[in-house]
């Protein structure tokens, strides 16, 4: 495994056995993932509706049950026990922030669940100070902690559930569609937020978004998903100046571009949109892809670094 990695992905599998006209299926929703996340690097993860994103990250913070694989935690592997600790030091935010926050439960208890469940805190003082402190470090004034869900905006709700994972200060936070559901104009400011967060608090982050256009404000580095499998990774710049794979290059075509000389031509998609319930028997994208040839329709191509700059790529003909 790479030397500083704060987390440590091996071969994760996630699946879901799901009834479906009467017949029941197993839903590969992650199939073999493996990533590593370094010290203060922001990893996005991007791919469309239902690849498997969310469940990734679920899995992550033991929201879901991994079928195999192994995710470490600077080095120790924690599919295993101990996970009560490890839950403080990798922490979730959601996309909808009104999920993340309970109707009935004030801001300020929210925020300091965590602590609370974890005895973080030796006083009400030490509670109520902690509690101000973390608001004002999203840009909420501290009396939003007596305030509940229904009486703040989306961004201040999204605000209030970043301040729920910084409480106590955790190594990654895992940030899935976070500005996704808020308006345009509030999204930015929320980026910038996190941005933000990540200097003050040095956090590492996976960010997981279906907009490239997002991810590339705020990643290092970007692993691009499909089907529950990465099928390309790079550094943020490299897949966005010369994406390979011709999901990728489909993905950063779509990125409106105001210099035309800038454009990347995308290849036309041809097929159906993915089912998980019709997975294909060699490359997944093969019946989209405008340049798959007979051997992807047989062999699932394997992710194999390309290049110097860190690239991997899983496909026979890119
Ligand atoms: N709890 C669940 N039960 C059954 N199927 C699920 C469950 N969660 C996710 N899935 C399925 O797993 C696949 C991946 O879903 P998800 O991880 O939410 O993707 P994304 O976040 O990329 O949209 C989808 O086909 C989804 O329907
Ligand atoms: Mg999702």
């Amino acid at each position: 495994m790479n030397g500083n990695a704060v987390l440590d992905i091996r071969d994760l599998r996630v699946s879901f056995s799901v009834r479906r006209a009467g017949r029941k299926y197993q839903v590969r929703a992650v199939d073999g993932v493996s990533l590593s996340l370094a010290e203060g690097e922001v990893l996005g993860i991007v791919g469309e509706s239902g690849c498997g994103k969310t469940t990734l990250g679920r899995s992550i913070v033991g929201l879901a049950r991994p079928d195999s694989g192994t995710i470490s935690f600077k080095g120790t592997d924690m599919t295993g026990a101990s996970l009560r600790n490890m839950r403080l030091n990798i922490r979730m935010v959601f996309q909808d922030p009104y999920a993340s926050l309970n109707p009935r439960r004030s801001i300020g208890d929210s925020v300091a669940e965590a602590g609370d469940i974890n005895g973080f805190f030796t006083s009400r003082a030490e509670r109520s100070a902690a509690i101000a402190t973390t608001l004002t470090a999203v840009g909420l004034d501290p009396s939003f902690a007596a305030r509940y869900p229904y009486e703040l905006s989306g961004g201040q709700r999204q605000r209030a559930g970043i301040a729920r994972t910084i409480l106590p200060s955790p190594s990654i936070v895992i940030a899935d569609e976070p500005v996704s559901a808020l308006d345009v104009s509030v999204q930015a400011q929320v980026l910038n937020l996190m941005m933000d967060l990540r200097e003050q608090l040095r956090l590492s982050m996976l960010f997981i978004s279906h907009d490239l256009g997002v991810i590339g404000q705020i990643s290092n580095r970007v692993a691009v998903m499909y089907m529950g499998r990465i099928v390309e990774q790079a550094a943020t710049r490299t897949v966005l100046d010369d994406p390979r794979h011709p999901y990728t290059r489909s993905l950063v075509a779509a990125i409106p571009k105001p210099d035309p000389s800038k454009r990347i031509l995308g290849a036309i998609e041809t097929g159906e949109p993915p089912s998980l319930f019709k997975r294909p028997s060699g490359c997944a994208y093969a019946p989209r892809c405008p340049i798959a040839s007979h051997r992807c329709l047989v062999d699932v191509p394997e992710l194999r670094s390309a290049g110097a700059d860190g690239r991997a790529i899983a496909c026979h003909n890119a």
